[in-house]
């Protein structure tokens, strides 16, 4: 398995694309419009491949305080309960580190808040509606290096 930065508009960012339309959108009936994909071009697209194929997806995107906003975290189903999902997120927490910042912050599904928990993140505050479903805001302090 290889954790990696993509570039937007690379072939990995279009499999990435799919896997988050797969799992995170059409479950929902949504799709992703072109304006959607137009906002994410100066996001920081994280990756796991795995032969040549993307099983496993993040974006992350600086907030400009410090923080770093990770969001469409997805695993392949295949994949899923394996260990990828706490590996990915760690390399996105290593990508944050590397960019200076010192708190990584997401807005995620109810159901995988225990996921979150897992891996050291904290509510920071009450349950929301987001698409139709509840989300809970959670955060991790990072320790930069000296
Ligand atoms: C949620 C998701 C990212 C987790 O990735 P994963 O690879 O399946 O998780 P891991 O195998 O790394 O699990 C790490 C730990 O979290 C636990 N865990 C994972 N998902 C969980 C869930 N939904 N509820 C409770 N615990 C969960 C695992 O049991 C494991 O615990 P352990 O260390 O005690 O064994 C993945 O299942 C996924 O992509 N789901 C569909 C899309 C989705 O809901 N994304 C989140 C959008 S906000």
């Amino acid at each position: 398995m290889e954790f990696n930065v993509v570039n937007y508009d690379s072939p990995q960012y279009k499999q990435g694309l799919e896997l988050r339309e797969k799992l995170l959108q059409i479950p929902l009936g949504l799709r992703m419009s072109k304006k959607t994909r137009d906002s994410e071009r100066d996001e920081i697209h994280a990756v796991a491949i795995e032969k040549d194929h993307v099983v496993g997806v993040a974006l992350l995107k600086e907030n400009g305080n410090g923080t770093l906003r990770m969001r469409q975290v997805a695993i392949e189903r295949a994949f899923q309960g394996k260990g990828l999902g706490r590996e990915l997120v760690t390399f996105a927490e290593k990508v944050a580190k590397f960019n200076g910042c010192s708190c990584v912050e997401l807005l995620t599904r109810s159901t995988s808040s225990p996921f979150y928990r897992k891996l050291g993140y904290k509510e920071t505050g009450h349950e929301v509606k987001e698409m139709g479903i509840p989300h809970i805001p959670m955060q991790k302090e990072l320790i930069l290096p000296e």
